[in-house]
């Protein structure tokens, strides 16, 4: 069996952040998302995967490297034509992919569970395609399946009148057999080669297409607050460890589970309340770290209170603001108002920012 990751796309939903970084290289508790995916499946045993990437994704692959850190072997396949749907992704693939069954992953999906059980079924029941759902309070933001008798009937994509309250996640398992099915598949109104149209295809022509719940935690991380429910997520399972190499000031209070990183410095009144990572060579002084919050390397930050935040490498923050459910994007700064004329907030802010003041 071998591995597709989608890690193409436009991120549109996560701009400004996605103009200068491929969504699923955004850290998350410092790591970048993609690498969620690739311990997954490397878990189970796989260790041929490729990766589909907007044509001219060259720092991607120099950021992901060719996998030996997980045991597997990458090949990057680019999605020729650009982000056409995930069944073009799928599409793009099959000289890669050839003959074998495969696990489809979607980079951007974070789940806590393995996903070797879904392997296990789809071998056992001889099914020409799985699909791992989630029960979700908004099924209309997904791909939905009508179920009847324990088998799917059909699935809809963002339906306004979902017929289930199941979202297909971004894990699916096929057999060769949808390249078929693929040659014949047309556009949606969107002009995208869509993923759920090739499952309902497939149900429709009669392979076998079964299905797998995922009892933990799943998230797709297209929105700004997803990404921040998914830094909570990781957090949630990490446990203390101080690099020795990190200064820590008497004074300093650390409280819960806190991860510090090679040569930072933690100073003054500081008090940090985990779970919360903070990455290497970073400066945090007379601050409040708050639970949830994930610090990059070379941050440096003075005075202000954060919780609930990701913020990424080389940020600067000077405040004695509170900052709060944040996304702080790498290089940026964060400084006191000047005390001088003309007074106010200065601002420069990339396209596509949010910003409460
Ligand atoms: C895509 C699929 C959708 C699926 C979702 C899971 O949606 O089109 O069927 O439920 O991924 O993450 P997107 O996140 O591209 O809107």
């Amino acid at each position: 069996m071998k591995a597709l990751i989608a890690a193409g796309g436009h991120g549109n939903r996560l701009r400004p952040l996605t103009y200068t970084i491929n969504k699923h290289l955004i850290p998350i508790a410092n790591k970048p998302m993609i690498f969620y995916a690739l311990e997954k499946i490397a878990e189970t045993g796989i260790k041929e995967v490729g990766i589909t990437l907007n044509p001219g994704d060259t720092i991607f692959p120099k950021a992901v490297g060719d996998g030996k850190k997980w045991g597997v072997k990458i090949t990057y396949i680019e999605q020729i034509g650009g982000p056409l749907g995930l069944a073009h992704v799928v599409k793009v693939a099959e000289p890669f992919l050839k003959n074998d069954p495969f696990v489809f992953y979607l980079g951007d999906n974070i789940i806590l569970s393995g996903i070797g059980g879904f392997i296990e079924k789809f071998k056992k029941e001889k099914l020409n395609c799985l699909l791992a759902l989630s029960k979700v309070k908004d099924p209309e933001r997904f791909g939905v399946p009508e179920i009847k008798d324990g088998k799917i009937l059909k699935v809809e994509e963002k339906p306004q009148n979902p017929k289930s309250n199941f979202a297909v996640t971004g894990i699916y398992i096929y057999d060769h057999n949808v390249f078929g099915i693929l040659k014949d598949l047309k556009p949606s109104a969107r002009g995208e080669l869509e993923i759920s149209d090739l499952h309902s295809e497939l149900i429709s022509r009669g392979f076998k297409v079964g299905y797998s719940e995922i009892t933990g935690w799943w998230k797709d991380t297209g929105k700004p607050y997803d990404l921040l429910d998914g830094n909570q997520l990781i957090l949630s399972k990490i446990e203390t460890k101080i690099s020795p190499a990190a200064k820590i000031e008497t004074g300093v209070v650390l409280q819960g589970n806190v991860i510090v990183g090679d040569n930072s410095e933690i100073r003054g009144k500081s008090l940090i309340r985990g779970p919360v990572i903070i990455g290497n060579s970073t400066i945090i002084q007379d601050a409040y770290i708050g639970p949830y919050t994930s610090i990059g390397d070379r941050v440096e930050i003075y005075g202000a209170e954060i919780d609930h935040s990701i913020v990424f490498d080389d940020v600067d923050i000077n405040t004695d603001k509170r900052i709060t459910d944040s996304l702080i994007g790498k290089n940026a700064t964060i400084t006191p108002v000047r005390e001088t004329f003309p007074g106010g907030h200065k601002l420069i802010i990339g396209d596509n920012s949010q910003v409460e003041l």
